[in-house]
């Protein structure tokens, strides 16, 4: 492989469960591993900063360090100012949250689009909004090569339509989404651009500014981080919103409105050290380049046989890919490479309920999800063991 700036085998030392080298974590895109660094910083702040926000002894002023700090990390992340970013449990819960606070002044009738790539955490929560407050939910289509239809979002927007919501790209088959046109599409109607980014985050590089999107969620703990997650929102959005949360408590900044309830302050903490270490290793640029090297090679070392689904090279896609071999079912390959030391997955939808009706395989598919501690060695193991299959 060409020389990259990230030193993969450094990388590793800082996580204890990869320091044995002997099971090849490709599951990514379920959940990553995470360095001992994050898990230490999660402990620390349990033992040294465990109280609320707003007391005047010295824990309490720690907790609030811990809160300020995170939220400047997950803004240098996102590409936006610390006062738009909103903490959260999970992607799916800011989701279902943030999409009946910014519909509150919808009318009956309005119109939703979602993506055929988008996965349920995305969709679930419009479709429900739509059945409590009669709204329309519609799929906006794949390509024939499984990509976003730019064209049929075009033909399908007009002004009834309300939001524009994508994935930034598929958890199933990794193909990203050029979020920016989907942006401009939805904002020449009036429409808000939201984005599920929850694989995306993990492998591309975020500036929600150039993205131009309203709305943009994503989970720390596909990106080495721990179990929450974090959105960006739109200023000028922010401010509008009438928030769901209890009237006493701190609405500034602003982000902070759509944050009801206690915050998992450990998490936080554990958040910033994830930040910390993602920029200690050359930040998601460097990240970026040797993803899509070792992306490449998996697609280059592939046996004959081997079918992928959408993008045939590293080109619009992240390093997930999802797969079949002929002749051999899903699942059964998944059991045995587990045996053997490898960590992939076999699922049918893969809450990915639109595109499946356009994947062609009848049971289920193999999810490999690559990420940057993944080195070209397992890769070449790994292929090795889909050969042998
Ligand atoms: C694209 C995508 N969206 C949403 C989700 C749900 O995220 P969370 O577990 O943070 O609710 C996932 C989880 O894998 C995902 O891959």
């Amino acid at each position: 492989m060409a020389a990259t700036l990230l030193d993969v085998e450094a990388v590793r030392a800082r996580f204890s469960s990869l320091r044995d080298g002997g099971f090849v974590f490709l599951d990514a895109p379920g959940g990553s591993q995470v360095p001992d660094e994050v898990g230490d910083a999660i402990a620390r702040a349990l033992r040294e900063a465990s109280a609320n926000i707003g007391a005047n002894y010295e824990t309490s002023k720690r907790v609030e360090q811990v809160l300020a700090t995170a939220r400047e990390d997950g803004a240098r992340f996102l590409g936006c100012s610390p006062d738009d970013v909103i903490f959260g449990q999970n992607m799916t819960v800011l989701d279902f949250a943030l999409s009946r606070t910014a519909a509150r002044d919808w009318k009956e009738g309005d119109r939703i689009l979602v993506s055929r790539l988008d996965h349920d955490g995305g969709v679930a929560p419009w479709v429900e909004l739509a059945a409590d407050r009669g709204f329309e939910v519609e799929w906006v289509n794949v390509t024939e090569d499984l990509g976003f239809d730019y064209d049929d979002l075009a033909d399908r927007l007009d002004d009834r339509v309300r939001v524009v919501a994508c994935v930034g790209s598929s958890n199933a088959i990794g193909t990203i989404v050029d979020v920016a046109r989907v942006s401009e599409l939805a904002h020449s109607v009036g429409a808000l651009c939201w984005v599920d980014a929850v694989q995306y985050a993990a492998h591309v590089p975020t500036d929600v500014q150039a993205l131009d999107c309203d709305v943009f969620i994503c989970s720390a703990y596909k990106f080495c981080g721990p179990h929450f997650g974090l959105a960006y929102g739109r200023h000028e959005l922010l401010e509008s919103w009438r928030p769901y949360k209890a009237r006493p408590a701190a609405a500034d900044p602003v982000g902070r409105r759509f944050e009801p309830g206690t915050a998992p302050y450990e998490l936080l903490a554990g958040f910033s050290a994830t930040i910390a270490y993602l920029e200690s290793i050359g930040g998601m640029e460097a990240i970026a380049a040797y993803e899509r090297e070792l992306g490449q090679r998996f697609l280059d070392g592939l046996p004959d046989g081997a079918t992928v689904y959408g993008q045939p090279t590293m080109d619009g896609r992240v390093p997930t890919f999802l797969i079949n071999l002929e002749g051999v079912d899903a699942a059964d390959a998944a059991k045995r490479l587990a045996g053997e030391g490898f960590g992939v997955w076999a699922h049918d939808n893969w809450y990915s309920l639109g595109l499946r009706e356009k994947l062609p395989y009848p049971d289920s598919a193999i999810r490999v999800g690559l990420i940057h501690y993944n080195t070209a060695d397992e890769i070449d193991r790994f292929n090795t063991a889909l050969a042998q299959l």
